[in-house]
């Protein structure tokens, strides 16, 4: 087993995407962080030495981590953070999984600049699933502040000043005309875009001028071929797509735009499209490029649910295996701003999973529900009564939900309507979920469980709840440790849209939970400078 030794060095630099200079923690030096290569069998080794002025840990979105619960990187879920002046090292097999996915801090807002692009490719010799590429281009999306990262919460989400593709904000922001990324093609060849939206807050459609693309896979996970002029990915979501040189020999852009599904919010700005260009071989700059993007597609919750629901597996592609049918633990879980089960309170002395392992009680309960207290038309909610009100107000609790070791679990994810209804994208630690179905308004078990999927449904390890409607999840918990459920726009985090599994040891020492690493960083003072 080959394995890649990264060092990442945390440390705060001055950056200029627009035209003020800021002071930013980076990993590396550089924004977007350092794209890590590895391959699938891989052991990966990240040396993380911290010297910047935050509390950090490292989390690696969509990596499953069988076996490796303690290198999650979920700050006072499997770890308390690297302080300042610190240093981990993160070591872990990476197995089962191929294609895009992410690393990025673990710490509220600090996801903001500290991330990069994870790509896990076949084994030697291992030929992908669609034709080889002439070459591979990551894509990484981000969301730019003229505001401290310590200061971004006392501004309302999703407003920021610009978007970046690959660390650059185009020729649609002032002092960064020049700064554009440009991808050079050459007529004929087939590229394929590695694309990561690593906003904190924001859904972005992504569009080329005058070229369709056909996507090969989403969050690491293969799927039937699926070709489309336009793409949306929600905060945490990834997508390989192939990209044919196929249009006369010019430049075109390759836009981005965000997304906000919340109608009945003023919509935020920046409402700018922001652009990176394709530049083929032999093009004159004389010529003006071909654009992309509408801002009427700013809105539309038809393009982007076409997008997200049309998507199926590649069965019996590599690592595809069928949706298990027995079902041993069902949910029914409420999710919007201000109508949750529990707002995760984290414990601020010792890691949850810890806690587990050392069998410390009273650090969480897990009573956590597996139905909503009361029942009510939840697209549509307003409060009526007082136990309403109590669930726009959630109880500040650690409450956690054990599972049983290779349980497979159902949970229905309900969008609800409290102020107004957005799409909010939810992200499981440890697993990929296969995505039974997605609908509008409220789930009705008697009408919508009979039309879910189970034939060959995408996997995710993020998805996009519909604004006012539903997703029907599925996994097998196979993994124990104590794993993260969360809405991956950074800013709802302290609304609660936030809940945690612990699945619980198997019946054999290797499917137990092994004991943490000997450097495992502790809490050595209240970690939590400005998180809840
Ligand atoms: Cu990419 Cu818990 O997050």
């Amino acid at each position: 087993i080959a394995s890649a030794a990264i060092v990442e060095h945390v440390k705060n630099v001055v950056v200029k995407p627009l035209c003020k200079e800021q002071r930013i923690p980076t990993v590396n030096g550089s924004l977007p962080g350092p794209t890590i290569n590895v391959r699938e069998g891989d052991t990966l080794v990240v040396h993380v030495i911290n010297n910047s002025t935050f509390s950090i840990t490292i989390h690696w979105h969509g990596v499953f981590q069988l076996k490796s619960p303690w290198m999650d990187g979920a700050n006072m879920i499997t770890q308390c953070p690297i302080q300042p002046r610190n240093n981990f090292t993160y070591r872990f097999d990476i197995t089962g999984q191929e294609g895009t996915l992410f690393w990025h801090a673990h710490v509220v807002n600090l996801r903001a600049t500290l991330h990069g692009a994870l790509i896990i490719r076949p084994r030697s010799g291992r030929p992908y699933p669609f034709p080889k590429p002439y070459k591979e281009v990551p894509l990484v999306f981000g969301q730019w502040w003229d505001t401290d990262i310590e200061q971004l919460n006392l501004r309302p989400a999703p407003i920021c000043e610009a978007y970046l593709i690959n660390g650059l904000a185009g020729d649609s922001y002032p002092c960064s005309e020049n700064r554009m990324f440009k991808l050079k093609v050459i007529q004929g060849k087939t590229y394929l875009l590695r694309i990561i939206n690593a906003a904190l807050n924001t859904h972005l459609f992504f569009k080329i001028a005058d070229h369709n693309v056909t996507v090969v896979s989403v969050d690491a996970a293969y799927t039937t071929p699926y070709g489309s002029d336009v793409m949306i990915l929600t905060p945490g979501q990834t997508v390989d797509a192939l990209l044919t040189a196929d249009q006369p020999i010019g430049m075109y852009y390759m836009s981005i735009i965000p997304y906000l599904s919340a109608s009945s919010l003023a919509p935020a700005p920046p409402r700018k499209v922001i652009n990176s260009l394709i530049v083929y071989k032999g093009a004159t700059s004389t010529t003006s490029p071909s654009r992309s993007l509408m801002p009427s597609q700013i809105n539309s919750v038809s393009t982007a649910h076409r997008f997200s629901s049309n998507i199926t597996s590649l069965v019996g592609g590599p690592y595809w295996t069928p949706v298990p049918r027995h079902v041993d633990e069902k949910m029914f879980v409420t999710m919007g701003l201000g109508l949750e089960q529990y707002a995760l309170r984290k414990p601020r002395t010792i890691s949850l999973q810890e806690a587990y392992f050392y069998n410390i009680s009273g650090v969480y309960t897990d009573d956590f529900p597996d139905q909503p207290p009361i029942k009510f038309d939840y697209a549509n909610f307003r409060v009526h009564t007082d136990s309403e009100k109590k669930m726009i107000f959630p109880e500040r609790k650690t409450s956690v939900k054990t599972l049983k070791y290779n349980s497979t679990v159902e949970i229905v994810v309900q969008n609800t309507g409290i102020i107004t209804t957005e799409s909010h994208p939810m992200h499981l630690h440890g697993f990929n979920f296969y995505v039974l179905g997605y609908g509008f308004g409220n789930y009705v078990p008697a009408r919508d469980a009979k039309k879910l999927n189970l034939v060959n449904p995408q996997m995710h390890n993020t998805v996009g709840v519909p604004p006012g409607g539903w997703v029907a999840l599925r996994f097998i918990a196979n993994n124990p440790g104590a794993w993260i459920f969360h809405c991956h726009m950074d800013a709802h985090l302290p609304y609660g849209i936030i809940m945690v599994f612990i699945v619980e040891n198997g019946p054999t020492p290797e499917t137990s939970l092994q004991p943490p690493p000997s450097n495992l960083p502790q809490c050595t003072h209240d970690p939590t400078i400005y998180e809840s």
